[in-house]
């Protein structure tokens, strides 16, 4: 465990409280940023950085910094997968899906089935006035989505659920101490049950060819799966949801793309920049040094903020500002950079660019209802709880 800095040291992290980074937290990261990049935050027990250069410093060296530690508590509910692993068994287990994720495949094979799902959905929700967009749209075109990549296309949204919430409850159960309980380990183990089945069907799945093509062991497929499964949901529901607020919320922007759908993947881009769905990650020293002037400890927990780095005014003109016109939009470092680079951005990609597509050519005459509508917020992930519009 990393031990306390004298204290003083780091006047603004050691003030933070988890209600600050959890609704709006955009100051106390400026002023982290600028005068202690590498801060200590004792709410957190762990180093937080917030400069991008130091940032995608430490996500691209995995030797110093690493994801292989006792305390990650999704290996220790889900099992061993590509995001607890650094090194060469690291890149093994990423290598399975690094085909089936790539970017032609995804637009030869699922573009299209993307764009029919996010159609349906928003022409289903469509028959009301109010529509709030992110249960009706980005929630269910989320897990439609990863169930049909995977070729779970049997399993229900109701089992998804059931699943991601078991999943959440035994992270919270291991973070605080407590053992799993017995109901949720049952709905995890139906989670696997059903990916060992299609691990044995004849289907052409991506599970199926995971067994076919042996880089992983079968044992290590179900936790690859589920890895791969709970990565997608509520991160692109998110990056939709998020999306759609920030399109909305800026009705100047909303008419230009209207005109001009060229421009949905700069407001992606913009949208992800300004509110990364994973506000942060977490990885562990591997010895002890002095990074960004300040000393770690071996086997130190170190967060790298995503939204600091995102805002950073060294690199982002007025960094608060959503301007899909801002040449280096896309220099966000939401999807992470280094080796654990999101596997499925290209898929989380198409999602969002059709579910604006398909909200603006369903309702050309949207507006957001500001009054229901809520910003995004959260601690690590953030997200427009609520996002509602008059059709
Ligand atoms: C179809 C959707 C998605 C899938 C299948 C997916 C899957 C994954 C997987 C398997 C990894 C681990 C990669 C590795 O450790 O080598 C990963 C990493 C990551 N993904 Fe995604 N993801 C999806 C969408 C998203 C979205 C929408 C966001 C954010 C907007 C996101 C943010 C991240 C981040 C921050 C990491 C790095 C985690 C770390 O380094 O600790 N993902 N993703």
């Amino acid at each position: 465990m990393a031990k306390t800095p004298i204290s003083g040291r780091f006047p603004v992290g050691e003030s933070v409280t988890i209600e600050d980074l959890r609704t709006a937290p955009y100051g106390t990261l400026a002023q982290m940023r600028s005068t202690e990049p590498v801060s200590w935050i004792p709410a957190l027990g762990a180093w937080f950085i917030t400069r991008r250069d130091l940032a995608i410093e430490a996500m691209r060296d995995a030797d110093r910094f690493t994801v292989d530690d006792d305390r990650f508590t999704t290996a220790k509910v889900l099992g061993t997968s590509m995001l607890s692993l650094d090194g060469p068994e690291h890149g093994r287990h990423r290598s399975a899906f690094t085909a089936p994720f790539r970017p032609k495949f995804i637009r030869e094979e699922f573009e299209q089935r993307i764009h029919t799902r996010a159609q349906i959905l928003v022409s289903d929700a469509r028959s009301s006035d109010l529509i709030e967009l992110r249960t009706a749209v980005a929630g269910p075109l989320a897990v439609g989505t990863i169930l049909d990549v995977l070729g779970l296309t049997e399993v229900d949204a109701a089992d998804v659920a059931d699943w991601y919430g078991a999943f959440g409850q035994a992270i919270v159960a291991l973070t605080v101490g407590d053992p799993v309980r017995p109901d949720v380990q049952t709905v995890l183990d139906q989670l696997y049950r059903t990916v060992g089945d299609a691990m044995g069907s004849d289907d052409a799945s991506l599970i199926r060819t995971l067994v076919d093509e042996r880089i992983l062991r079968p044992d290590e497929i179900p936790a690859a799966v589920a890895v791969v499964m709970f990565g997608a949901i509520e991160t692109s529901e998110a990056m939709t949801a998020n999306a759609l607020w920030h399109l909305l919320s800026d009705p100047e922007t909303l008419d230009r793309v209207l005109d001009d759908r060229s421009l949905i993947p700069a407001v992606v881009d913009e949208s992800l920049r300004l509110e990364p769905a994973a506000a942060w990650i977490d990885r562990y020293t591997t010895s002890a040094f002095t990074f960004g002037g300040v000393e770690l400890g071996e086997r130190d927990l170190v967060t790298i903020s995503l939204l600091g780095a995102n805002r950073d005014p060294d690199v982002f003109d007025e960094p608060d500002v959503f301007d899909i016109d801002r040449p280096n939009l896309a220099q966000h470092v939401t999807f992470v950079q280094g080796p654990h680079t999101c596997v499925g951005l290209h898929v989380a990609r198409a999602e969002t660019n059709a579910a604006i597509n398909a909200v603006l050519d369903q309702m050309p005459n949207i507006e957001l209802d500001t009054s229901a509508s809520t910003a995004p917020e959260g601690l690590i992930f953030r997200k427009a709880a609520a996002v509602v519009a008059r059709t």
